[in-house]
C-alpha cells in the first residue's frame, strides 16, 4: 500500500482548507472520494491486508470518508459566506424586481359592494359569532325543537346545544337584544352547512338585513331590495317576489331576479326559466319580536338574507363555487 489512510486524511484536509471556490472543492471530492479516488482505492486495497488487520482498517477508512464529506460541506458554507460578504454575484446596477401587488378576492369585492350599497341606504353593519348556540341559530328564530325546517339547514353540530351557524339570521336576534327600534342593520359573515357540489360549499358567506320600526310594510322590503339589486347589477334587472316559508318571517318571500346572463331569454344558468333565485326575505315574525321583548303592537320589520358567492358567480359569470376556495392565482388574478 502506497499511502496510509491517515496520510490521505491529512492531505485531503489540507487541500479542503485551502480551497476558495466551489469548483476546486468539487475536484477535491472527486480525487479523494470519487469512484477512482484515494479513499475508495484504499478501501479496495484492504483485501490485501492480513485478515486480522482488515476490520480495523475498514472501520477507520469509513470514518475518514465521513470526516472528509463533512469537511467539504463545511468548506462549501464558508465559501458561500465569504462570497456573500464580498458582494459576490450581486450586480447592484440591475433593475429591482417589482413586488407583485395582490388584489381583493372576488367574494370580498362583492361583499364590500353589498355593504357599501346598504351603508348608503343608512344601514349599520353588525357582526356576530360563527360558533353559535342553538338558541340564536334556531330557537329564538321560531324554529322549535324538532321543527322540520331545521332539516333544511344541514347543520354542523359542535355539541347538542352549539352549532356552526347555518345562516346569519341569528344576528337579527343578537342585534335586537341590545338595541331598541328603529333598527336598521346588515350583518355580513361566514356560514356553514354540510353540503358540497358545483353550487354549494360547506362554508360560504351571507349578508343578513334587518329593519324594524313603526309602520314598516312589505312595500318597504320590496323597495329596499329592488334598489339594492339595481345598484349591484343594473336598473334593467327585474325582480320577482315568490311566496315561500321561513319560520322567522310571515309572510315570507324568495326573490328571483331576471337572469343576468341571458337577460331573461333563458339559458343553462337559469335552467331556461329566465329567472334566478337569489335571496330569502319576509316580514319579521311577531314571535321573533316577542323573543326580544319588542312591542309588536308598535313595531314591525322586514328581514332578508342573501348568499354572497351566488351573487359573485352571477356578477363574474363563474359556474363552479369551488373556484373561490382553491386559491389558484390564475383565477384570482383576473379580478
Ligand atoms: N336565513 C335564511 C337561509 O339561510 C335566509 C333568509 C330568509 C334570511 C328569510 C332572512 C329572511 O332574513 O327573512 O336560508
Amino acid at each position: 500500500m502506497e499511502k496510509s489512510i491517515e496520510q490521505i486524511h491529512d492531505d485531503a484536509l489540507r487541500e479542503i482548507e485551502a480551497a476558495t471556490d466551489d469548483e476546486t472543492l468539487k475536484q477535491i471530492a472527486v480525487r479523494f472520494l470519487g469512484r477512482k479516488g484515494a479513499v475508495t482505492g484504499y478501501l479496495r486495497s484492504i483485501s490485501q491486508l492480513p485478515p486480522d488487520q482488515r476490520p480495523a482498517a475498514g472501520k477507520r477508512a469509513n470514518e475518514v470518508k465521513k470526516l472528509l464529506e463533512a469537511a467539504i460541506e463545511a468548506a462549501r458554507g464558508r465559501i458561500a459566506q465569504a462570497a456573500a460578504r464580498a458582494g459576490g454575484d450581486i450586480d447592484v446596477s440591475l433593475p429591482g424586481r417589482p413586488a407583485r401587488a395582490g388584489s381583493l378576492h372576488p367574494v370580498t369585492r362583492v361583499n364590500n359592494e353589498i355593504c357599501t350599497i346598504f351603508s348608503r341606504l343608512g344601514f349599520d353593519i353588525a357582526e356576530g359569532p360563527e360558533i353559535e348556540s342553538d338558541y340564536y341559530n334556531f330557537e329564538a328564530l321560531n324554529f322549535p325543537p324538532h321543527h322540520p325546517a331545521r332539516d333544511m339547514q344541514d347543520t354542523f353540530f359542535v355539541s347538542e346545544a352549539v352549532v356552526l351557524r347555518t345562516h346569519t339570521s341569528p344576528l337579527q336576534v343578537r342585534v335586537m337584544e341590545r338595541t331598541q327600534p328603529p333598527v336598521k342593520v346588515i350583518a355580513p359573515g361566514k356560514v356553514y352547512r354540510c353540503d358540497s357540489d358545483l353550487t354549494h360549499s360547506p362554508v360560504f358567506h351571507q349578508v343578513e338585513g334587518l329593519l324594524v320600526d313603526s309602520n314598516v310594510s312589505f312595500g318597504d322590503l320590496k323597495g329596499t331590495l329592488t334598489t339594492f339589486i339595481h345598484q349591484l347589477f343594473d336598473k334593467q334587472i327585474k325582480l320577482r317576489f315568490r311566496p315561500s316559508f321561513f319560520p322567522f318571517t310571515e309572510p315570507s318571500a324568495e326573490v328571483d331576479i331576471m337572469c343576468v346572463i341571458c337577460r331573461g331569454r333563458g339559458c343553462r344558468v337559469c335552467s331556461h326559466t329566465g329567472w334566478l333565485e337569489i335571496l330569502g326575505s319576509g316580514m319579521v315574525h311577531p314571535a321573533v319580536l316577542e323573543n326580544v321583548s319588542y312591542d309588536t303592537s308598535r313595531y314591525s320589520g322586514f328581514a332578508f338574507g342573501v348568499g354572497v358567492e351566488r351573487l359573485a358567480m352571477l356578477k363574474y359569470g363563474i359556474d363552479d363555487i369551488r373556484r373561490f376556495f382553491e386559491n389558484d392565482m390564475r383565477f384570482l388574478s383576473q379580478f
